[in-house]
């Protein structure tokens, strides 16, 4: 669809961008704080340890003025579970709830609404050693975090997310560093069995959050991106159709409509790897309901049919899977669009038509939560980052995210990934998602001191003009 007349963006659009704890915080030995699962991986070859990261719990203060100076109207950020609740469980961590007090005050004074994920990729090590999301405690283990959470922030934090990519950690876990595979059950039947305590998981607490504050809102957070038949093959829409349900649909159908998508349920039974369900559970999964739905998307995914020799190789194809699943669907190359430093594909029409895609299937706001390139930036004697690239690849999205806008999709903000530099989940420091430049490097920490990047001040002039001089 084309328009002569673009509408705006509508009033109150939040513009900001995101950030995760493990990834920028740093000091994840201090005050009181425990072990995560990011914190005890062995952290691949070459890259950094997560120990300082961008310093940002101690550095927060100047990193939010310089959000501020953006002219940012929201700031995403998420609580690490081991700051609050060191094992996990039991005691409270007061140091810890004070942090992100201080955190969430700063942001307010600044006009700056605080957006929280409540849970980033970071499972306490404590619960991980005992088995994590696969043991049926792991539900009320969330569900009392987040009542800690809800009594402590509530009274100042409106807008709440569950689950940080669900999808990835059940689809990718290994990269992301979080899978912890059982010896007695098959892979799959144990990776959604976990996927299915974090959906029970996820809807008591977006029930708990409406009864204990009245007027604040919480939605899922998976990276939702539409799969592409490679070709108008009908075998290859039937592969895109399944990669569809099992990487993207699956976790929506259930966030909103508390059913399971019935190609992946067929696609478990079929692998005797069915979750186990209890009396209950699915009662529970219907009468809770998101009242937004954020979504990561950095491009889409191309795939064609299977002929059923797809092995799981463990490399990574791209965000969001390995090879292919025998049977269902084999990843390929999109062959059409230019490609980051990192290899990964470029897509804003992708993103114009996951909108469209998510808003007709549940009619809900979305939330953008993350979208972003990772580059090498160089910094230059005179202080200054040209990354025109990073420029480029947002003011598209951004300009597809209008399209969509007109074209009846109901848009609430745009929180791209990151608002400052931070270490990437596989990747290391060198892969640079920010408008501010952090001055280390993989192992020297250098001085830390913060530079603008010019597309700080090119993203400046975006939230001043309401996403109306995108040049
Ligand atoms: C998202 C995650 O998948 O992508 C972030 O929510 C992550 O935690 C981001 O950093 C970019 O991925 P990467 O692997 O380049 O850091």
């Amino acid at each position: 669809m084309e328009y002569h007349n673009l509408k705006p963006f509508p009033d109150g659009f939040l513009w900001g961008a995101s950030t995760s704890a493990y990834q920028v915080e740093g000091a994840n030995r201090e005050d009181g704080k425990g072990p995560s699962v990011q914190d005890v991986k062995k952290v691949p070859e070459g890259t950094s340890e997560l120990d300082v990261c961008a310093d940002h719990y101690h550095r927060y203060q100047e990193d939010i003025a310089l959000m501020a100076e953006m002219g940012f109207k929201e700031y995403r950020f998420s609580i690490a579970w081991t700051r609050i609740l060191p094992q996990g469980v039991g005691e409270v961590n007061p140091k810890g709830i004070a942090f992100y007090s201080d955190l969430i005050d700063t942001c307010l004074q600044y006009g700056i609404e605080p957006f929280v994920t409540i849970f980033h990729f970071d499972l306490p090590a404590a619960l991980a050693e005992k088995g994590g999301w696969s043991r049926r405690e792991s539900v009320d283990e969330f569900v009392n975090y987040c009542r800690i959470l809800f009594e402590n922030y509530g009274d100042r934090v409106k807008y709440w997310l569950t689950i940080n990519e669900q999808n990835m950690l059940t689809l990718v876990g290994e990269a992301i560093g979080t899978a912890r595979l059982r010896k007695d059950v098959s892979r799959l039947k144990q990776l959604y069995q976990d996927n299915h305590h974090m959906l029970l998981a996820q809807a008591k607490v977006m029930q708990l959050l409406h009864e204990m504050v009245p007027g604040a809102k919480i939605g899922p957070a998976p990276n939702i991106s539409l799969v592409y038949p490679k070709t108008c093959k009908p075998a290859d829409v039937l592969a895109a159709q399944n990669f569809n349900a099992i990487r993207n649909w699956l976790y929506l159908d259930m966030a909103v409509w508390g059913y399971y998508n019935p190609l992946v349920w067929a696609w478990l039974e079929e692998n005797n790897a069915l979750p186990d369900i209890l009396p209950g559970d699915m009662e529970i999964m219907k009468a809770a309901r998101p009242d937004f739905i954020a979504f990561n998307y950095y491009s889409t995914s191309t795939v064609e049919a299977s002929d059923g020799t797809e092995k799981d190789r463990g490399d990574r194809f791209g965000q969001g899977g390995r090879v292919g699943v025998p049977g269902q669907y084999a990843l390929t190359k999109n062959g059409s669009l230019p490609l980051t430093q990192f290899g990964w594909e470029i897509d804003p029409e992708g993103f114009r038509a996951t909108l469209r895609e998510v808003y007709s299937r549940y009619h809900l706001p979305m939330m953008i939560t993350e979208n972003g390139l990772g580059a090498y930036d160089r910094l230059e004697p005179d202080g200054s980052v040209h990354d025109d690239y990073r420029i480029a690849y947002l003011r598209d999205h951004i300009a597809q995210m209008r399209l969509a806008i007109n074209d009846g999709c109901e848009v609430m903000g745009y929180s791209p990934w990151s608002a400052i530099d931070l270490i990437s989940t596989h990747e290391g420091m060198v892969k640079r998602y920010g408008f501010i430049f952090v001055n280390r490097d993989e192992s020297d920490l250098k001085d830390m001191k913060r530079y603008r990047k010019d597309s700080f001040f090119w993203y400046k002039k975006v939230i001043a003009s309401k996403g109306e001089d995108l040049d």
